[in-house]
């Protein structure tokens, strides 16, 4: 549940937005006045406020100063009718979110407010490193026991501690912009605003007015001024995301910021003075980029003064069990029960090569949650990809146990998701390479067993009720039970 507080002395304002957020995740409440406002913050400590400009006794502006001293975090946004935006570009000097102009376009309202109240949480939930996995109350973490992870939790330490830019570097999913809001967690600028942008996400045209400002006409369709993110976030640390691909002139502007602390808006010609920390991040090889005459080397190296590379998941295998257990947890919400994972689902997720790493095995846990049936999660709810993905080998009697021995195995391409009807075929084909890699196997008796004992572990030991979720009589499940001499063993954690 977020908390929005509206502060506008008319009530049909209020009224609509009401109306507009009445959802069961957000809390609106409103204020008459600035001063009401301000009374109001600290008892509320609301995640965003929206105040209109124009009232009686503390205007907009005076109130949006004022909470700027009172929190320099909480975000603001600015409500204005057309005649009076430059005010309104006043406030974005100030620090405020951005400017919204009455009457509202209400799906254009919803998604300023959904965009606010992200940065708002990005910036109020604090990342913490390597959490104790036995807390109960920790909801962002960066997780990690392997070598690697405890040299960048070191690293994380020194840096936040110092001003320095940092580049994080390392494949999608491998955690870059949690680490980055870890820094600023932990940084002298931990009470100042933090702001992500992420540069692949805005047209090139548009990039460098977004970063930088600009002022009115300097190009066609730049009919007011803008405070770019730069000066909006003075003070605090501006996150910028897929710093890969930019164009020699925002590559520039970017460079001139990080030297002398200066920039220019578009079509402007005065310089304004800015203090922000930068941490940037790719999963570009920024230094090809650089050979290939793409990126500048002196803004390469002005980023680069402190890096941080994060590994890919399959080169820390340690860390798998310790992400499924905090996902498991995580996703169980506050209170609620995590659900468990069988050995050998564990086993198949720790052989997977993860090409999608951290995010892709977060996705993999919700969706088995989804799926599993009983109490654990079994091989069967992961994602086909993950299962037939894995070079299986034939292991331990009781499980059906993933191994990544084979030569290769890491950069084995994942095979295309397919639609939950054809999970049958991508399990029957990875078994199928069990059974090619191994005759000693006998493949269908295995597999036979191993549903039974799966079925009888599910119904704790209920034979009708197994012999029912197989599609087979209670007779032919007591033949194979006594055929593979089946007892109850629970393989499950
Ligand atoms: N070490 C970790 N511990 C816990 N959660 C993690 C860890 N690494 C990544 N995650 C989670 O995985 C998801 C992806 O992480 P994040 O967005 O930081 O990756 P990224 O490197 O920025 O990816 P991309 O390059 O695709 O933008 C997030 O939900 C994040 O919370
Ligand atoms: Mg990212």
């Amino acid at each position: 549940m977020e908390k929005i507080l509206l502060i506008d002395d008319e009530a049909d304002v209020q009224y609509s937005f009401r109306r507009i957020f009445d959802s069961p995740d957000i809390e609106l409440h409103t204020a008459s006045s600035g001063e009401e406002g301000l009374r109001l913050i600290p008892i509320l400590r609301p995640d965003l406020v929206i105040t209109d400009l124009r009232m009686a006794g503390l205007n907009g502006l005076e109130t949006l100063k004022r909470i700027r001293q009172l929190d320099p975090k909480l975000l603001v946004l600015l409500m204005t009718a057309y005649g009076t935006t430059q005010t309104a570009i006043e406030a974005m000097k100030l620090g405020a979110y951005d400017y919204l102009l009455k009457p509202f376009d209400v799906p254009k309202l919803k998604a300023l407010v959904q965009g606010a109240l992200k940065a708002a949480r990005d910036m109020r939930q604090a990342v913490v490193v390597q959490p104790t996995l036995e807390a109960e109350d920790y909801d962002a973490g960066v997780i990690g026991r392997s070598e690697p992870m405890q040299a960048v939790f070191k690293l994380i330490g020194q840096t936040a501690a110092a001003e320095a830019t940092v580049l994080i570097t390392g494949e999608s999913g491998t955690g870059k912009e949690l680490v980055a809001r870890a820094i600023y967690n932990y940084s002298r600028r931990a009470d100042r605003p933090f702001l992500a942008i992420n540069c692949a996400a805005i047209p090139e045209n548009l990039l460098e007015s977004e970063l930088f400002g600009h002022e009115k006409g300097s190009f066609t369709g730049a009919t007011q001024q803008r405070i770019g993110k730069f000066e909006q976030c003075h003070g605090g640390t501006l996150f910028l995301d897929e710093i890969g691909d930019m164009s020699p002139t925002t590559q520039t502007k970017i460079l001139r910021v990080l030297q002398n602390g200066t920039l220019e808006r578009v079509g402007g010609n005065g310089v304004i003075q800015v203090d922000v920390r930068v941490i940037a991040a790719t999963n570009k090889k920024l230094e090809e980029a650089v050979a290939n005459r793409q990126f500048r080397e002196d803004l390469f190296y002005r980023l680069n003064v402190v890096r941080i590379q994060l590994p890919p998941l399959r080169e820390r295998r340690d860390d798998i069990r310790h992400l499924v257990d905090y996902f498991l947890r995580k996703l169980a919400g506050p209170g609620g029960k995590p659900k468990q994972i069988g050995r050998p689902a564990l086993q198949v997720m720790e052989a997977y090569h993860w090409p999608g790493n951290v995010r892709e095995l977060e996705n993999a846990i919700q969706r088995a949650i989804v799926v599993s049936k009983g109490q654990a999660i079994l091989p069967i709810d992961l994602p086909t990809e993950v299962l037939a993905g894995t070079p299986v080998t034939a292991a331990s009697p009781g499980a059906i146990v993933a191994a990544d021995s084979s030569p290769g195995a890491a950069d084995r391409p994942a095979a295309v998701a397919a639609p939950a009807t054809a999970d049958f075929t991508a399990l029957a084909q990875a078994l199928f390479r069990l059974a090619k890699n191994d005759p000693k196997l006998k493949v269908i008796p295995t597999v036979e067993r191993e549903l039974v004992i799966e079925a009888l572990k599910e119904t704790a030991g209920n034979q009708v009720r197994a012999a029912r979720l197989l599609g087979i009589t209670r007779a032919t499940l007591r033949k194979r039970v006594e055929k593979f001499g089946i007892r109850q063993e629970l393989d499950v954690r």
